[in-house]
């Protein structure tokens, strides 16, 4: 099958483009505003266009009727973002992806849509997100940072409004915390804002600097290996009738941790792996002062992932080998490089 696979180029994409052409034999042609995290995959069955889908609709146009199924990874999905250029996230994250929904409408190309586990919002009594159940609960207008939630959910009702009507086919992913090489970028040690929270713990650690915890790192959130995420989309991908016009939370719930303990947890395996002392403390920081006025946490439930588990699915990797095998990544490839934030790559 040929695979148009937009916003390929950033965390998730660079995963599932190797995944789906060397795993899964599929033929991928991938969109994206930049490559450089594209660099490992290479020949045969897979095409790079440099495409930015909010100002070249011709091109989107052209690379979603090329292909038997779309797959669209296309997001800002850092917290500091929502805070900084709400608008700008609105536009991404719902019109253009809108775009995506009706262009796979005109072509009649099933659509896989990338969302969030951000669209529950605030956590309400409950021991899990259940896909079909839970309520989605945002945060007041004035914390803007509930603009991507509210993006993200939004685009998700008009998709299921449209499956009722017939005029699309579709499944939603909502991802929950994937991590492993790749993710996001390092910063400077002591930078506020920027990227999530394991690169921003990864840096803190390569440079003896703070492992900040915002509002006492009392949330929590559940860590999925990128790995079991390639295997969660396989499922799908094999699984065409059940999934058509369905939701799946993508996580892994017994990876569920507290930030505080996040930040304990890859200290001590910082240490494992180096083999010395490292100078790092946890440091409590407000909210407003990390990521600016208007943010607000949401403190997320595990996943309930029984939905994709009834078609065959589920994660393997525990919260250790996670962190342990991602680390490793940034110790090899990545030490030399705390860099200042770059232009942040338009996908999940
Ligand atoms: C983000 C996106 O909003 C989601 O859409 C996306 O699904 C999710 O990442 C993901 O990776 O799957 P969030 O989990 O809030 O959501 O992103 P992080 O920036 O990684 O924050 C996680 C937690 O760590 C938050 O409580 C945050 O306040 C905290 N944090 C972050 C720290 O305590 N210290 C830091 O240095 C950075």
């Amino acid at each position: 099958m040929k695979i148009t696979l937009l916003g390929a180029g950033g965390f998730v994409g660079s995963h599932l483009s190797e995944h789906l052409t060397r795993e899964l034999g599929h033929e991928v042609l991938a969109l994206d505003v930049t490559a450089d995290k594209l660099g490992h995959v290479q020949g045969s069955g897979f095409e790079f266009r440099h495409v930015d889908i909010a100002q070249d609709d011709h091109g989107l146009e052209e690379a979603i009727s090329e292909g038997d199924l779309v797959i669209d990874l296309v997001a800002y999905a850092n917290p500091s973002l929502y805070v900084e250029t709400p608008l700008e996230v609105f536009d991404l994250n719902f019109t253009q992806n809108l775009k995506v929904a009706h262009l796979c409408s005109r072509h009649r190309r099933r659509l896989i849509q990338y969302s969030s586990a951000e669209v529950y919002g605030k956590a309400q009594d409950g021991t899990s997100y259940i896909e079909d159940e839970t309520d989605f609960v945002l945060g007041p207008v004035v914390k803007h940072r509930w603009i991507y939630a509210a993006a993200k959910g939004l685009l998700e009702r008009v998709l299921h409004a449209q499956g009722l009507e017939g005029t699309i086919e579709y499944t939603i992913i909502r991802p929950f915390n994937f991590i492993g090489p790749r993710i996001d970028y390092l910063v400077v040690p002591g930078t506020m804002g920027g990227p999530r929270v394991f690169a921003h713990f990864m840096s803190a650690l390569l440079g003896d600097g703070p492992l900040f915890l915002v509002d006492g790192g009392t949330a929590h959130r559940a860590f999925l290996h990128i790995e079991d995420a390639n295997c969660a989309l396989a499922t799908i991908l094999a699984n065409p009738e059940a999934a058509r016009n369905q939701a799946f939370n993508v996580g892994n719930p017994n990876n569920d941790l507290s930030v505080r303990d996040l930040a304990e947890k890859m200290k001590q395996l910082y240490e494992e792996l180096t083999g010395r002392r490292s100078g790092s403390e946890l440091v409590d920081v407000s909210g407003e002062a990390f990521y600016g006025p208007g943010y607000e946490d949401s403190n997320r439930l595990p996943p309930n992932v029984e939905k994709l588990g009834a078609l065959g699915w589920e994660p393997l990797k525990n919260i250790d080998d996670t962190l342990r095998e991602t680390m490793i990544y940034y110790l090899e490839e990545q030490a030399g490089a705390l860099l200042e934030a770059p232009s942040q790559a338009a996908a999940v």
